[in-house]
């Protein structure tokens, strides 16, 4: 049901995905050293939907009667010198994440393999959320600029978030 030039590439996309949630899991540890627990909480749920993203990839690639392959992980980035900035970082990683989806999603079409292509459907929507929201956090961080009452408002806001377990076992 995959050709192995698909497995590969989705194979790769599983390590990518865990590299992010491993950069995701750093950054939680930058926010928790900076006493912002809200960030921190968001980042934990942004590393626990990335590990189910692989997680997804990984039943996918099973289901097909194909072999998972994992790979190795880089060092995460540490480009956080500030909130602004840890979240520009997760933006222009989360726009190199969108840009793989699209050229997995472009093999898929080339081979014509529909189940590949419904199955990276939801990524390709999962996606557009993910920059939407990182996106959305920017816009509210350059507002507030160093305010630090603001930062403390932004903070109790992403203390919200929950992590909504995503069905990893179906396309
Ligand atoms: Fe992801
Ligand atoms: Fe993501």
């Amino acid at each position: 049901m995959l050709s192995e030039k698909l497995v590969d590439a989705i194979n790769d996309q599983i390590q990518y995905e865990y590299y992010s949630a491993f950069i995701y899991k750093a950054m939680q540890a930058y926010f928790e050293d900076e006493d912002l627990p809200g960030m921190a909480n968001w980042m934990d749920i942004q590393f626990q939907e990335e590990m189910s993203h692989a997680e997804k990839m990984f039943q996918f690639v099973c289901e097909a009667g194909a072999r998972v392959e994992l790979k190795g992980i880089d060092a995460p980035l540490k480009e956080d010198s500030s909130p602004l900035e840890a979240f520009e970082v997760s933006l222009e990683h989360e726009q190199s994440v969108t840009s793989r989806i699209g050229d997995l999603m472009e093999l898929a079409q080339q081979e014509k393999n529909h189940a590949a292509q419904i199955f990276l459907h939801w990524f390709v929507t999962e996606q557009v959320e993910e920059e939407a929201s990182v996106s959305h956090i920017i816009a509210k961080l350059k507002r507030i600029k160093d305010d630090g009452r603001g930062l403390m408002m932004i903070d109790q806001e992403l203390a919200q978030r929950t992590f909504a377990p995503i069905d990893t076992a179906e396309a």
